[in-house]
């Protein structure tokens, strides 16, 4: 390491003299965007522009840090140096198959010129999708590990942009309601990925890719009016403590023409990296499954023992059989282990990950579900006392492993997470290592994960694809009156260009009194398609999909989980959505929409198909009369031969939606 490093700084040092003054255009491989870098009074400023209009004004990059001298100032130019990439790489599993990594680079080394002359790298890439750039430091003399007080990394978008947020450092994490407000306007800080309208027409969207040993990264208002980083602190003030080397997660700004082009934006995967040569993760399978899950949250069992306790050894057997009847490959059990009993908020410092309740045999149901070839999907409910749970993981893994179960639904509810004996936020650099700790320790085990009340997704499922999936947002478990019509329309321009969800769809029993759903039936299986999961819950009970919907069951049953290629064909942030989807595995194609609160009728053209082929089209709509208040359940289920020269007009009642299976004749 330490030879690599003194090569490194030889090559550095060059003959070249370092420069008190430098300005260059980075454009990306289109033409289109343009990132201009200047080296400005020893400050490095960016600045964006497309097709020659602004995106981000001059914008600042500065690091604070604990004890030392900030990072950012009496910066000279040491190199600047350029390179071209261009490859594609497929998915393991996702919403296209093979994607396109595609960027114009200038790696910036940076020295100090007085002080203890401290070097860093910028490194940054154009794509024609956006700009990302990131923060390297490497270990020098002097200089071996460092404690970030704070990142001021500025996105100066123009105030009068509109955006759509949801506020950071809040009790229920990332599961909240979305706002629109203007930019100027924001109080607080509020999570990435923040997607806004520029007054010049652009949708763009401020995230990070990468993020591993650091604290997440909010976005506020600074005293000028610019959005700047607010990276997540740790229980004592600071945000990261690094050792050298180390290299930021990027700093990324998704650029899109329309709403929609942003949904297809590839940039936080391609910013990660491809999985170590070491590792092999050919034993990853998406995964669809059902649950012994929304029957507690509808008041009819409990996750705790008792009378009503769902996760019995004979309740499992007996999902074990419907998985098999409505040919469903997994099934979630929650409620197994010890630590229900009582208030489970409150049971975090002592829960079992290890031994299971008294009326549930792990062996037998294991057992079960292995000779009827149906996959278990383990539940771990941290509550957030990583402290607890990091004692038992290792055990707790293996126990499934040893059961011959490859999934695991991990959950951390609970405002804060308990770790060595502090409270901090799940999205701070220790809530970060050890999601990322839990994730590897998983990989070893064969063990894929749908983690809940996860960190956000920023891309690192490309490097470690058994990470299928996440909830990190507000999802189905808020309906019953905290969630509305709009939001399943804001979430594919927001949360969901951060990586898939777990959202908990087909709720066929959306009338139900305890937990009533603020959407039509219908609506329930346009979710498969609109929102991406690499594992997707049929999450109502077995007996709505058998005997009161098996004809809509069809849809969820046949719908894929994993996808070759993804295009968006309408929408508007917080209206509507629709897109299809090609399956990974035949020429089927499935199309989904979802609408507000109000009712819409869009025409959906075909011409996505293959040339000279014919379509069986199932179609999944709401009735005439539909509506998420008060008809929820008027569905038609209606079949055509379709062509690509044929469309489809069709109307969402308000709070509705529809779904579409096209199946190659
Ligand atoms: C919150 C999760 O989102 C939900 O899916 C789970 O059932 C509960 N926590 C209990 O673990
Ligand atoms: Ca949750």
């Amino acid at each position: 390491m330490f030879k690599f490093f003194a090569r490194f700084f030889r090559w550095l040092f060059g003959p070249k003299k370092p420069l008190l003054e430098y300005d260059e255009k980075i454009v990306s491989p289109d033409g289109r965007i343009e990132c201009r870098v200047r080296l400005l009074n020893g400050q490095i400023i960016y600045a964006v522009k497309k097709d020659n209009k602004i995106v981000l004004k001059d914008s600042k990059l500065l690091v604070e840090l604990r004890g030392d001298a900030p990072l950012g100032m009496g910066l000279m130019l040491v190199r600047a140096v350029q390179k071209n990439f261009d490859e594609t790489w497929e998915t393991v599993c996702g919403e296209t198959q093979f994607i396109r990594n595609h960027y114009n680079e200038t790696a910036f080394y940076l020295s100090e010129s007085g002080g203890k002359k401290r070097l860093f790298t910028l490194r940054f890439r154009v794509f024609d999708e956006g700009v990302a750039f990131r923060y390297e430091i490497p270990p020098q003399p002097e200089f071996q590990k460092l404690v970030v007080e704070n990142e001021a990394t500025e996105f100066n978008v123009d105030g009068n942009s509109y955006a759509w947020y949801i506020p950071a450092y809040q009790p229920d994490r990332y599961e909240y309601n979305y706002t629109r407000a203007s930019v100027y306007e924001l109080s607080g800080s509020v999570h990435t990925p923040l997607t806004i309208e520029t007054p010049t027409g652009f949708f763009i969207s401020v995230h990070e890719a990468a993020l591993y040993n650091y604290g997440s990264m909010t976005l506020k208002l600074d005293a000028d009016g610019a959005l700047v980083s607010d990276i997540t602190p740790l229980s004592d003030g600071a945000r990261a403590y690094v050792e050298l080397p180390f290299n930021t997660p990027w700093r990324m700004i998704m650029i899109a023409d329309t709403p929609l082009e942003l949904t297809v934006n590839h940039m936080m995967l391609n910013l990660n990296e491809p999985p170590l040569k070491t590792q092999d993760f050919s034993w990853v399978k998406p995964l669809k499954f059902m649950g012994i899950w929304w029957a507690m949250y509808v008041g009819e069992w409990t996750w705790a023992e008792g009378p009503r306790h769902g996760a019995t050894t004979e309740h499992a057997k007996e999902y074990v059989d419907a998985c098999v009847r409505l040919g469903v490959p997994g099934l979630l059990i929650e409620g197994w282990n010890n630590g229900w009993n009582g208030d489970w908020l409150a049971n975090g410092p002592t829960n079992d990950f290890v031994h299971p309740a008294e009326d549930f045999d792990l062996k037998a149901v294991a057992e079960y579900a292995r000779e009827k070839g149906v996959e278990l999907v383990g539940h771990h409910e941290t509550v957030g006392y990583v402290d607890n749970y990091e004692k038992q993981l290792e055990e707790a893994y293996r126990v499934y492993a040893d059961n011959g179960i490859h999934y695991v639904k991990p959950g951390y509810a609970g405002a804060y997470m308990t770790i060595q004996g502090r409270r901090e936020f799940h999205h701070s650099q220790a809530g970060v290592r050890h999601y990322q700790k839990a994730l590897e320790l998983a990989a070893k085990y064969q063990i894929c994960l749908d983690v809940h009340e996860p960190i956000k997704g920023t891309g690192i499922e490309r490097t470690w694809p058994n990470l299928l999936t996440r909830e990190g947002a507000r999802g189905q478990e808020y309906e019953g009156g905290a969630l509305f019509p709009s939001h399943a329309t804001i979430l594919p321009f927001t949360r969901l260009l951060s990586g898939g969800m777990d959202y908990t769809s087909g709720i066929f029993d959306v009338s139900n009194n305890v937990k009533r759903m603020a959407t039509t039936l219908a609506r329930q299986v346009a979710y498969y398609v609109t929102i991406y999961s690499g594992m997707q819950m049929a999450a109502d009970r077995p007996k709505f999909y058998e005997e009161l919907h098996p004809d809509l069951f069809k849809f969820v049953r046949d719908v894929p989980v994993s996808w070759g290629f993804t295009l968006p064909l309408l929408g508007q942030i917080g209206q509507f959505y629709v897109v299809a989807r090609r399956d990974r595995a035949s020429s089927d194609w499935y199309i989904g929409g979802v609408t507000n609160e109000e009712a819409r009728r869009v025409r959906v053209g075909f011409d996505f198909l293959e040339e000279g082929a014919m379509y069986e089209a199932e179609i999944y709509r709401d009735g005439d009369d539909a509506h998420y208040r008060e008809n929820q359940l008027a569905l038609v289920v209606e079949n055509r031969r379709v062509s690509k020269a044929d469309y489809l007009d069709v109307w969402m009642a308000p709070g509705g939606g529809f779904a579409v299976r096209l199946h190659k004749l």
